[in-house]
């Protein structure tokens, strides 16, 4: 079971399932996801994690749930912390409660930059926890209720501290798509802004790493662990690698930070290293290319 299987990290989960022969079932309300990101051979439910996840997990019963649908964008969790606390705290209780009734083993995926707040270099799992959005807060009390239910019930799922994730099928609407944006508009010979002086630095991870890192985390038995490089990288530096990535060599126009906007975020994946024997694989430049490359093969059509 994929919750949010027709989002992006949730679309390459389910593929990743199915193609080492998984059956695999997504539930999605389709709020931000989209019938087209499921992959051939995944059955998508229709479907509100708060409200249809304990009927689906009882016809389905699930083996294993990665459990990724998620109210994810930090401006709608401003304007609207009660719609992202009843997705991300209601709906996680939901999905718990689900997969308690079947035996299910949960993989939750949380956020590193929205937990940590501002870091004083890579931030391992017991770094303080400073979330300065109501999506961190709705993240983090994700991650309490998945820790205390293993304390509670003798589970043993595991939380997942994504860094920011990019790769084929992100949305250039949504949260963390900056690298999406970047790479759209340099296509488009649209002008591209950077907010600040693009010395804020954040630790940028390639999709299929992150896919990996789910997998490693099947099966383990309990934990919270970091998925990503360690690596930081200022976005005047990213954008001078979609620069390079797409050929068009256009300087970047600035504009005034943005209120919240914290200037260093990244995360150590240590942990991860050491316990889930997962490390991340991909460079900012080759994961850039690939997903360039995606993006040339869409507008091909
Ligand atoms: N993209 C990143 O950089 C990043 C970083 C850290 C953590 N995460 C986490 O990873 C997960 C996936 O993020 P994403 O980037 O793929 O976002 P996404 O918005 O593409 O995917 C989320 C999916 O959840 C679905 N959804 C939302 N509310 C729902 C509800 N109430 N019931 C059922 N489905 C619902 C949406 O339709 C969407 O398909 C989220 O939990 C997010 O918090 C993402």
């Amino acid at each position: 079971m994929v919750t949010g299987g027709a989002g992006f990290i949730g679309s390459h989960v389910a593929a990743t399932l199915l193609a080492r022969g998984d059956e695999v079932h997504v539930l999605d309300s389709l709020v931000t996801g989209s019938r087209e990101k499921v992959p051939a051979g995944a059955e998508l439910h229709v479907g509100d994690i708060r409200t249809d996840a304990g009927a689906l997990f009882e016809s389905v019963r699930p083996e294993l749930c990665v459990h990724l649908a998620a109210q994810a964008d930090v401006g709608t969790s401003v304007e609207r912390p009660d719609y992202d606390a009843e997705v991300n705290v209601l709906g996680t209780v939901r999905v718990l409660e689900a997969a308690r009734a079947h035996g299910t083993h949960v993989v939750f995926s949380s956020t590193g930059g929205a937990i940590y707040g501002e870091c004083d270099g890579p931030a391992a799992e017991d770094a303080p926890r400073r979330p300065i959005s109501p999506y961190g807060i709705s993240k983090l009390a994700g991650e309490e209720y998945v820790g205390g239910w293993n304390r509670l019930f003798e589970t043993g799922h595991v939380s997942l501290r994504f860094a920011n994730v990019y790769g084929p099928r992100q949305e250039a609407s949504l949260e963390g798509g900056v690298i999406a944006i970047f790479l759209e508009r340099l296509a488009a010979g649209e002008e591209t802004t950077i907010f600040g002086d693009g010395e804020q630095r954040r630790d940028f991870i390639y999709v299929g790493d992150v896919v990996r890192g789910v997998l490693a985390a099947i099966g383990h038995a309990g934990g919270v662990y970091n998925i990503g490089t360690g690596v930081e990288t200022s976005i005047n530096e990213l954008h001078a690698v979609c620069r390079r990535v797409t050929g068009v060599n256009r300087a970047p126009a600035y504009a005034e930070a943005r209120p919240g906007d914290v200037r260093r975020s990244v995360t150590d994946p240590a942990l991860a290293e050491r316990e889930l024997d997962w490390r991340a694989e991909q460079s900012l430049e080759d994961g850039l290319r690939l997903t360039w490359k995606t993006l040339q093969e869409a507008a091909a059509g």
